[in-house]
């Protein structure tokens, strides 16, 4: 007797390091004809808890859904819409477990987005134009934070480094994942150019830096120890 199908793993132990040079990813067809993407972790299929950068073509549009474990996104290029607004370049978005909408664009966008990935008990709607708000000083000269949010030790924030700004070394508990927006993100791992996903696990460490600067998406607190669940779900 045949076993079932297993649900499609990629990257899937966020105890393992990872890191993604998203331009050099393949675009994988979606579902929807003009939605296209490319898979950074993934556990399921077309129903999966997953963190994904994804490509609506001008006039392309999803299927309605619904958000059973919510969604967060951020628009790096054009201007994302649903029937709630349009959300150019620079938006972030965070839309709660019980949410639902129908994506569509007009002119086209590509967006970073992590589904399934709050707790039921975050509930907030969230919609930041972060290239109209106020970055606030960092810990370091240098450094620039716009907080974006928080709930339960879980933090997700843009941070700016300005030219030659260096960090000090420091330990992530629950770890840390980041997309590189803008420039060049470094540590004494590497160098990570615009477009880099690096994902550290629960107690990695590093002393990070930027000599040209840049501009990074960083999220905290959410890779506990236990392997990634798969749930159900449809979006892209
Ligand atoms: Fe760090
Ligand atoms: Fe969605």
């Amino acid at each position: 007797m045949q076993s079932p199908p297993q649900p499609l793993q990629l990257r899937a132990d966020p105890t393992v390091r990872e890191i993604v040079a998203t331009g050099h990813e393949p675009w994988l067809p979606s579902p929807s004809p003009g939605v296209d993407r490319r898979m950074l972790d993934r556990v399921g299929d077309e129903v999966a808890r997953a963190t994904t950068i994804v490509r609506y073509r001008p006039g392309s549009r999803f299927d309605a859904h619904t958000h059973d474990l919510g969604e967060e996104f951020l628009v790096l290029e054009g201007t994302f819409s649903d029937e709630h607004g349009d959300y150019p370049a620079g938006s972030y978005v965070r839309n709660p477990p019980g949410s639902s909408h129908a994506p569509f664009t007009t002119d086209g966008c590509t967006i970073f987005v992590k589904l399934r990935q709050f707790e039921l008990s975050d509930v907030e709607r969230i919609r930041i134009d972060t290239r109209q708000a106020s970055f606030r000083p960092g810990q370091v000269p240098g450094l620039s934070v716009l907080p974006l949010h928080e709930h339960k030790g879980v933090h997700s924030a843009l941070v700016r480094w300005a030219p030659g700004t260096h960090f000090v070394e420091h330990r992530h508990w629950g770890g840390e994942e980041i997309y590189v927006l803008e420039g060049t993100f470094s540590d004494e791992y590497g160098d990570y150019e615009s477009g880099t996903w690096i994902r550290s696990p629960h107690l990695s460490q590093h002393t990070p830096y930027s000599e040209p600067g840049c501009l990074i998406y960083v999220k905290v607190g959410h890779l506990a120890v236990q392997p990634i669940e798969s749930h159900a779900l449809n979006a892209p």
